[in-house]
């Protein structure tokens, strides 16, 4: 009996896993922390409410057409326990308009004890009961991410040791839940450091963290990793090219992630969206027939960004900004297609069908 909820278990991780990269399509973040919302509604002079929360989380699921490009959502606790204006949980919403919804539950990166300025994601106390709480909510995977500094003498191995641990506990449990886990290593972009560095660190970080999951007996085919690409730090006088950056970035990953994982999925770490649409596209272009896994996205700012400056708080604005987080997403898509180019980025045509859908959204007023 125990063997057969298993073998069940596994299977429906694995299906979900290969949903969440299929048909070019990629990940949504939408889960930042209250703090790191309201830092970003700030910016923008939006009151820094539950409720403005809410009114920007559902302009963003009521975007017509977004299910053609976004596999998954990943929610934030605030959120998921959330209704849209019909009384619709988030997640509900979500999965009636064809995305699988998704959860943040690490409780963040803190401070981590004698390793000044480096930090460990916190959140592993009582995770069990919480994943059990969200998947009755509708979750089908979640996200764990782990931050790292690159300065002198960091990542420090306790500090790569420590997350990596942490990940690998989180993925494991995950699993036990049926939810896929997302796991997140995020080396940072801040700092002057080359982009051999970041590729070695890099590598460091995920052969750790992959023999980490392997000794927690995580399984890899119904997980997704989500990494930073391989970049030059923001500050460092060479900035290489988009070629170069798509060869150190694949080049990483093809040494250390295993060809069972079904899905790389990125982060932008705050790249401008266009820019991280021609890095994602140039990998999948120059590397796709080599390739073991999908090579998507799980962007944040990258998608949101646009949108977010159109609407700031303007509710007369919301069918503006869709159609302006439509279109990143719909780049991303091609992207990860490695069908992205110059004619893609100025198309912001909409279709017919989606023509309708926005009149039906505002009520028939333009
Ligand atoms: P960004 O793409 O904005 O980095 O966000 C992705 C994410 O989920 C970070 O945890």
């Amino acid at each position: 009996m125990e063997m057969e909820r298993r073998k069940v278990n596994t299977q429906t991780l694995e299906t979900t896993a290969r949903l969440m990269v299929a048909n070019g399509k990629g990940l949504l973040a939408i889960d930042e922390s209250t703090g790191t919302c309201n830092k970003r509604f700030a910016k923008w002079a939006i009151p820094q409410t539950a409720e403005a929360h809410r009114l920007y989380r559902e302009l963003i699921v009521n975007t017509p057409g977004l299910s053609e490009s976004i596999s998954g959502a990943i929610l934030y606790d605030e959120t998921i326990r959330q209704e849209m204006d019909d009384r619709t949980p988030f997640a509900t919403a979500l999965v009636a308009r064809g995305i699988i919804p998704g959860i943040k539950v690490d409780l963040g990166a803190k401070e981590m004890a004698a390793f000044p300025g480096e930090k460990v994601t916190e959140g592993l106390d009582g995770l069990r009961a919480r994943l059990t709480e969200y998947e009755q909510m509708g979750a089908r995977f979640a996200k764990w991410r782990a931050v790292f500094a690159i300065g002198d003498g960091t990542p420090s191995h306790g500090c790569i040791e420590a997350n990596a641990h942490a990940l690998a506990r989180y993925a494991g449990l995950c699993q036990e839940a049926g939810l896929v886990p997302v796991v997140e290593p995020e080396v940072l972009m801040e700092g002057d450091h080359t982009l051999d560095v970041c590729s070695e660190v890099t590598e460091r970080v995920l052969r750790t963290v992959f023999r980490e999951l392997y000794s927690q007996r995580v399984k890899l085919e119904g997980m997704i990793l989500k990494p930073n690409m391989v970049l030059p730090g923001l500050t460092c006088l060479q900035q290489e090219s988009v070629d170069q950056v798509a060869d150190a970035t694949v080049g990483c990953l093809l040494r250390s992630v295993p060809a069972a994982v079904p899905g790389v999925v990125f982060l932008s770490g705050g790249q401008p969206g266009e820019l991280a649409s021609v890095r994602l596209n140039a990998m999948n272009v120059r590397y796709r027939s080599r390739l073991p896994w999908e090579l998507s996205f799980s962007f944040g700012r990258a998608i949101q960004e646009p949108a977010l400056e159109i609407w700031h708080g303007n509710q007369a604005k919301v069918i503006p900004a869709q159609k302006a987080l439509y279109h990143r997403a719909k780049c991303d898509r091609a992207a990860h297609r490695g069908e992205y180019n110059a004619t893609v980025e100025a198309d912001h045509e909409i279709s017919v069908q989606d023509e309708v859908n926005y009149l039906a959204c505002a009520g028939g007023v333009r």
